[in-house]
C-alpha cells in the first residue's frame, strides 16, 4: 500500500459519464485515483476543488485504485508563498459555487460542468477562491444544468458563460482582502 497526498483538482468522467477517478494534484505532479463505488456519492459530495486529500492506494489493473481517503482544508498545500492574501480568502469562502448533479442537470450535461468548471478555475488560478462542489438538486429540474454562485441559481449553465460572472466575485473578493481596486 502507498498513500498519495495532493490537492484535489477535479474528477475525470469515463463511460457514460460516471466519475470514477479523482485527480490529485501533487507539485508538478498529477495522479489519477480510482474510486471504489461506495465511496463515490459521498465524495461527490464532500469533494471540493482545492482541498486537501490523503489517500491510501494499491497499484491494481494499470491504476491506482484508492483503499482509504482522508479529507482536510488543504489551505497551507494549496498556497504559494507569495499567495499570502489569497490564503485569507480560502479562510473564508469567496465564492461557493455549486453544480447540480441530480438526474435531470446530469442528463443535461452537469457532469461534464462540473469537471469543465475544476479545470477552468483551475487553469485560471482561482483554487483558493472558489469553492466548487456538486449538489443536490436545486429545485429547477426542467432548466438544467443548474449551478448555484454564492446562493443565486443560474439556469441552462455552461462553463463559458460562467466564466465571466466567476472573475467578477473573484475580483471583488480579492478587492476587499487586498484592501485595493486591482490584483
Ligand atoms: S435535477 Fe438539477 S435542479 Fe433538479
Amino acid at each position: 500500500m502507498q498513500i498519495l497526498t495532493g490537492t484535489f483538482v477535479g474528477f475525470w468522467p469515463t463511460g457514460k459519464g460516471k466519475l470514477k477517478f479523482i485527480r490529485l494534484r501533487d507539485g508538478e505532479q498529477e495522479h489519477q485515483v480510482k474510486l471504489p463505488k461506495y465511496m463515490r456519492a459521498g465524495l461527490m459530495r464532500e469533494l471540493v476543488v482545492g482541498m486537501g486529500v490523503k489517500v491510501a492506494v494499491r497499484w491494481h489493473d494499470h491504476s491506482w485504485q484508492a483503499t482509504d481517503i482522508i479529507l482536510f482544508p488543504g489551505v497551507e498545500l494549496l498556497v504559494s508563498p507569495p499567495a499570502l492574501a489569497k490564503s485569507m480568502a480560502a479562510t473564508q469562502p469567496a465564492c461557493r459555487v455549486e453544480v447540480c448533479q441530480k438526474g435531470n442537470c446530469r442528463q443535461q450535461g452537469g457532469g461534464e460542468l462540473l469537471q469543465e468548471l475544476g479545470e477552468m478555475i483551475r487553469a485560471q488560478g482561482w483554487e483558493e477562491w472558489v469553492f466548487l462542489a456538486g449538489s443536490g438538486c436545486q429545485k429547477a429540474c426542467k432548466q438544467g444544468p443548474n449551478v448555484r454562485i454564492n446562493g443565486h441559481i443560474i439556469h441552462h449553465a455552461e462553463a463559458q458563460t460562467l466564466l465571466p460572472r466567476l472573475a467578477a466575485q473573484v475580483q471583488q473578493v480579492a478587492n476587499q482582502h487586498l484592501g485595493c481596486g486591482d490584483r
